[in-house]
């Protein structure tokens, strides 16, 4: 043992890993030692920790790794969502709406806001979260939502390319969100994404995007194909970017390419090399009314996916990931297991942290395995069937993160 304080979780009824082997186990024991898992396998052969927890038969599963999120707004859109119930279509024009209320919140104001979202997040079972700015639209408050993204979440994606503000040439906006904007935010940023749809971004502007964010070091996502077919997914692709999110309407070409991108990649041990991650977001896809993202079919297709909550307050006032997760079981014939796995390691892999390094702490996520960070989610319930089975019942019941017991 390594001097740092350890707890064994013992007795607990199903422990689903997310691991390379794919394991769940029962009658399992996780030791915790630090921020590490240190220990696990059959609580029969468990060592001795410093302390002990009983699961009483819980099941106990990665925490839920949340890939996409825009939390740093302030305002409301509720109007905007009753419109859209009583049969409005979406469009990104709300976006204008949250930007207005953002630029006049104070620092104190977002950074409170966002707490409290992440707070809400990680009492539902959310370990590791990304967040994307996109609400700020000039440099002063791109750069703001940036530093304060980044002393709130674990990772912050740069997103000036959300929407072209009303009375702003959108050429010469873009060249702001490649040129000055992307140096402010540069400090604070570990990816960039575009908005690439009509309404939004067009093919050409997004190219410039991402060309510039690459160039400046930065990994790449792109929100692509949510309202309508369009070039997001191949530009996606072509890019290398580690995920495309939405992927409501996709055609034959873009399964392909998506496949394609995984083909050198080993599913079975997690290892070669990496593709571009689809991203279904289905609490927005029903909140907006769009299609559910096709996940059984680019899962059969060979894509690897994640499951986020797509948390902003116009399409998806949600960081609820286990409702994504009951919604891709029940609407998006996912097995339990390739939803949680979805929302854990899919996650994790849209944002590069599924594997790490026991050594200098650059620890894993989204899976339980020796070395990787203690992310652990304890359901108030035997098996991770019952997300699904159970649904809209709040079955967190204890949550790790980091190793520190966060509920
Ligand atoms: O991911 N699609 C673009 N951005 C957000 C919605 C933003 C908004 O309407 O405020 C999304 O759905």
């Amino acid at each position: 043992m390594s001097g740092q304080t350890s707890t064994l979780i013992s007795n607990i009824g199903e422990l689903m890993t997310q691991d390379s082997e794919h394991r769940v186990l029962q009658d399992a024991a996780v030791v915790i030692e630090g921020e590490r898992i240190s220990w696990i396998g059959h609580a029969s052969e468990a060592p001795s920790a410093d302390e002990r927890v009983d699961a009483g038969g819980r099941a106990v599963l990665p925490g839920w790794v949340d890939s996409h999120t825009h939390l740093i707004f302030a305002g409301d859109r509720t109007a905007e969502f009753e419109a859209r119930m009583a049969g409005q279509s979406y469009s990104a024009g709300g976006i204008a709406v949250t930007t207005g209320a953002t630029r006049a919140a104070s620092d104190e104001e977002l950074t409170r806001l966002a707490a409290g979202r992440v707070d809400e997040a990680v009492s539902q079972g959310t370990t590791y979260l990304e967040s994307k700015t996109g609400y700020g639209l000039d440099l002063e408050n791109e750069a703001r939502s940036a530093r304060i993204a980044a002393a709130t979440v674990d990772e912050v994606t740069y997103l000036g390319a959300h929407l072209v503000p009303a009375g702003v040439d959108p050429e010469e906006y873009t060249d702001l969100v490649c040129g000055p904007m992307l140096d402010a935010v540069r400090p604070y940023v570990r990816w960039a994404d575009v908005f690439c749809e009509r309404g939004a971004f067009t093919e050409g502007q997004s190219r410039r995007v991402l060309s510039a964010c690459r160039e400046a070091g930065l990994g790449l996502r792109v929100h692509g194909n949510q309202l309508g077919e369009g070039p997001g997914v191949q530009l996606a692709v072509e890019f290398g970017a580690a995920s495309v999110d939405h992927v409501n309407y996709l055609c034959e070409a873009d399964i392909q390419a998506l496949a394609g991108s995984w083909s050198g990649w080993d599913a079975s041990t997690g290892s070669g090399s990496r593709g571009t991650v689809a991203t279904c977001l289905p609490a927005c896809d029903l909140s907006t009314r769009q299609p559910l993202a096709p996940g059984r079919v680019l899962l059969d297709a060979g894509v690897q996916i994640a499951l986020a909550s797509n948390c902003n307050p116009g399409t998806s006032y949600t960081s609820s990931m286990a409702f994504c997760v009951t919604t891709a079981v029940l609407q998006m014939h996912l097995s339990v297991h390739e939803a949680v796995r979805a929302a854990s390691y899919g996650g994790a892999l849209a944002l590069g942290r599924e594997s790490g390094n026991d050594v200098d702490g650059e620890r894993a996520v989204g899976s339980i395995a020796v070395g990787h960070r203690a992310d652990l989610h304890m359901l108030r319930a035997p098996s991770a069937t019952h997300l699904a089975y159970r649904p809209g019942i709040p079955l967190t019941f204890a949550v790790w993160r980091a190793g520190v017991r966060a509920l």
